[in-house]
């Protein structure tokens, strides 16, 4: 029963969207185990773009069933237009399932989120405005509606009633904003809950009859490691589990269930938002990267903050989600530098550091020590074996397997499912047939 966990290792923005179209075409299942439409991942496919932010990245396959799991929140209005736009573009959306569990994002969790960032001011995190956090803690606090409360009016209508006194406090008073009506807002979950009848299950038992068939599930993480709750850059988080513990939680599968980790990392850093990044460039050369990688955010538009790979993170990453191997993506955006920086120690209070604290105080007084590494002027998009890459990207994809300590199997060119190379082994092709 093989199930296979697609993580991002940095801060988001890897081209995990771009990895799991990628290695889905192998497997039956597409679980999206956390997050909710503060993601943005992005698959092209034959010149077109799908920007997805809810349905996992395995829908273009029309043989994949496409999960959202229980650890997930949604936002029904988000998930119907995805699905609909998804469906006005020939895309077959009838095999996306969406777990009962998962909890509502309502459209007081998206005021809160953003009256809250506004009142911060410069302290905000520079969350996407989508609810998430609100989301999040309701959830943790019992007091969030699930996807399957959609489904009888008279659940949301007892639920509201008991949650909405203490929301339009907050709403009314605190931010200044005006307060909820219980009648519209379960009129529009009714209106959620007919659109998305049909595509509501079980999850958890839909991937464990999957797993038991001897289906090949993936799951796919949204956001990165370093956005993680508990073992990213607190406060500078998302609210959820991005790393691959996450993807049992949300998933609905026990650790021995997973048998292989894919890490997907980029061949530079970015970061979207605020919070400490040691090796961001505030120069020029940090826009030039930007804008040849099109670092600009899918779901928010706000340009990214680019920086050099940071190794110390990738370490941890590697360590926190036992990574069995990594997809590199974007090597070609790096074409053109003369040089190329690696970040493979900080220094914090004049001293050497080589183990990555999450700690955002630690981080904020991190400086990087890099080793540098000549870059390469081909560019490399037409490249389909590492053999043929120039020498000096041979070099550094060499130097980030070292310092990752897991095997670099897939590299990234282009943003075109073909833009790939494949190394000679590949875990999801050669894995020995499980025992009957
Ligand atoms: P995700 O959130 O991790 O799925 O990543 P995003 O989709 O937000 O951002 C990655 C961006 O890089 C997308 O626009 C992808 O189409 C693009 N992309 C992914 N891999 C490559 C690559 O190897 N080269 C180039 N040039 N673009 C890539
Ligand atoms: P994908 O899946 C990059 C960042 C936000 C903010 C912090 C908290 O496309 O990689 P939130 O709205 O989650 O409460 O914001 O997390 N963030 C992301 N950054 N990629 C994402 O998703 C992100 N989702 C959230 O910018 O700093
Ligand atoms: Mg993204």
């Amino acid at each position: 029963m093989p199930a296979t966990v697609i993580v991002g290792l940095q801060w988001g923005d890897e081209g995990k969207g771009k990895t799991t179209d990628f290695l889905a075409e192998q497997v039956a299942m597409v679980v999206r185990y956390q997050g909710g439409d503060n993601a943005g991942h992005t698959v092209v496919l034959g010149g077109e773009v799908f920007k997805l932010h809810l349905v996992p990245s395995g829908v273009l396959y029309p043989h994949i069933t496409s999960v959202i799991g229980p650890g997930v929140v949604v936002n029904p209005a988000t998930l119907i237009a995805e699905l609909d736009e998804l469906a006005a573009r020939g895309v077959n959306v009838d095999k996306v399932r969406v777990s009962r569990a998962a909890h509502v994002i309502m459209p007081y969790h998206v005021a809160l989120d953003r009256a809250s960032e506004a009142r911060l001011g410069p302290a905000k995190v520079g969350t996407t405005g989508r609810g998430i956090g609100p989301a999040y803690a309701d959830r943790a606090a019992r007091i969030g509606l699930r996807m399957e409360d959609l489904l009888d009016p008279d659940v949301v209508r007892r639920k509201l009633e008991r949650i909405l006194p203490e929301k339009n406090v907050l709403l009314t008073t605190v931010y200044g904003l005006p307060p909820c009506e219980a009648d519209s807002l379960v009129e529009q979950a009714r209106a959620w809950g007919d659109r998305l009848r049909d595509h509501l299950v079980d999850a958890t038992w839909l991937v464990q009859d999957a797993l038991r068939r001897g289906d090949h599930v993936l799951l796919e993480g949204a956001q990165g490691t370093l956005l993680d709750l508990d073992h990213g850059s607190y406060p500078f988080v998302t609210s959820s589990s991005p790393v691959a513990g996450g993807a049992c939680t949300g998933g609905g599968i026990g650790p021995l269930q997973v048998d292989e980790v894919i890490g997907v990392m980029k061949a530079y850093a970015t970061r979207v938002g605020s919070g400490p990044f040691p090796t961001e460039l505030e120069d020029g050369l940090g826009e030039r990267i930007a804008e040849r990688g099109h670092e600009y955010g899918t779901t928010t538009g706000r340009r990214r903050r680019v920086g050099w790979f940071d190794a110390v993170s990738l370490r941890y990453a590697v360590a926190v989600n036992s990574v069995t191997s990594i997809m590199l993506n974007k090597l070609d955006i790096l074409s053109g530098l003369e040089e190329i920086r690696l970040c493979v120690a900080y220094e914090i209070d004049g001293r050497r550091v080589e183990a990555w604290p999450s700690s955002a105080e630690l981080l904020a007084r991190a400086r990087p020590i890099y080793e540098t590494f000549p870059g390469w002027a081909e560019e490399i998009h037409d490249v389909r074996s590492l053999a043929d890459l120039p020498e000096n990207a041979r070099r550094y994809v060499t130097a980030l397997e070292e310092q990752a300590g897991v095997p670099i199997v897939l590299v990234s060119v282009g943003p075109e499912r073909t833009q790939t190379i494949e190394r000679a082994w590949r875990p999801m092709r050669h894995r020995p047939p499980v025992p009957s």
